[in-house]
């Protein structure tokens, strides 16, 4: 029997509880923002329990329970005498979706993956893959409104100013392709940026591109991008100037097989562009709170997800550099490097 430090037992239990106030909490904030509860307290005014159940024509007695958990997880602040309110930064965070630092796609996302979990500990035994499609629905919206912020910040100001050449190809008018694009939120970011450009995304997911071309018309770009379901080793074309995986290839069974029509779908003089999770490339220097939640969404997301496919190389969500570049070396293309990375991405740029 190993000897137990009762200190060092209390400290790692006492952090666990914190975990479990997380968890517990998550589905409490996507109730509150569906309820509008966070954005009735937007304006930062301090509010009790009564006047926000009023503003929100909703149960007192449940609010007042809800403001007391949030309060508790530090998600809005308490005055004293049954009043709450939010923090600037509070309010951004739970009602501006334009933010990079907006969190609801994220408990949107992470709760959904959570529901895989009886399904995963069949995996874990047979070694059989879990799909994309075959995930909770919403994951799909989650994933896509998780990631949108960030591309929103970087994609046109700094992702797409780092590669060689391609914002003046793009603002001349170039053709991309955008592989694995779920809801074509990064497409549709392009698109809007480089109106002389052609944009066309593709995704496996049949009700991902249903979502993507509703998005395309609602934004009124229908006319210049094109959204269809086709694999990434399939999808059509042959004269693409870019062509982008946004947070894809790792999902991927075959990213050598994705590269590889790319490769052929690309115009001699055009560049790949990969938006990947930021990994190190020692699974030690990944031991931190980013890598916690992208090794987490790895195993219960990607390399199901990669291993329900062809080939089944299974990259994870922590892939890193190395084993990315060894990826784009074995599909081909002889320039591959890291053109600019943010707490969240790494993005590569590949020539044939
Ligand atoms: C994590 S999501 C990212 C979606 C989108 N690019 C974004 O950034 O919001 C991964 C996407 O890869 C797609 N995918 C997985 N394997 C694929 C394949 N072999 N061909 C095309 N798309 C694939 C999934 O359907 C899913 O939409």
């Amino acid at each position: 029997m190993r000897a137990i430090d009762e200190d060092k037992l209390m400290a790692f239990v006492g952090q666990v509880v914190g975990d479990f106030g997380a968890m517990a909490t998550a589905p409490l904030v996507l109730l509150g923002e569906e309820l509008g509860l966070y954005r009735a307290m937007a304006d930062g005014d301090p509010v009790d329990a009564a006047e926000l159940a009023a503003r929100t024509d909703t149960d007192e007695r449940y609010v007042r329970e809800w403001l007391c958990a949030q309060a508790a997880s530090g998600y809005v602040a308490y005055d004293g005498n049954g009043r709450f309110h939010l923090e600037p930064e509070q309010a951004v965070a739970f009602t501006d979706e334009s933010s990079p630092a907006c969190v609801l796609g994220g408990f949107e996302a992470f709760l959904a993956m959570t529901k895989v979990q009886p399904r995963l500990v069949d995996a874990f035994r047979t070694g059989n893959g879990i799909g994309w499609g075959e995930q909770d629905v919403g994951l799909f919206h989650g994933t896509a409104r998780f990631f949108r912020p960030g591309y929103e910040a970087n994609l046109v100001s700094a992702w797409l100013p780092s590669l060689d050449g391609v914002v003046e190809v793009l603002a001349e008018g170039g053709h991309v392709a955008d592989i694995g694009c779920g809801f074509g939120h990064s497409t549709m970011i392009m698109a809007t940026a480089f109106p002389a450009s052609r944009f066309h995304g593709f995704d496996a997911h049949g009700p991902s591109i249903d979502a993507a071309g509703k998005w395309a018309a609602g934004a009124g770009l229908a006319n210049r991008v094109q959204f269809d379901v086709a694999t990434a080793k399939t999808f059509a074309g042959d004269d693409y100037d870019l062509i982008t995986y946004f947070d894809c290839l790792h999902d991927m069974g075959d990213p050598v097989g994705a590269l590889q029509h790319a490769r052929s779908a690309l115009d001699p003089a055009g560049t790949v562009m990969l938006v990947e999770p930021f990994a190190a490339d020692d699974v030690g220097d990944n031991i931190n709170p980013v890598g916690r939640l992208f090794y987490a969404a790895s195993t219960m997301v990607c390399t199901p997800a990669s291993k329900s496919e062809e080939v089944g190389r299974a990259l994870g969500a922590q892939a890193g550099e190395a084993r990315t570049r060894v990826v784009a070396r074995e599909a081909g293309f002889s320039r591959f490097r890291r053109a600019s990375a943010t707490p969240f991405n790494l993005v590569y740029e590949l020539r044939p």
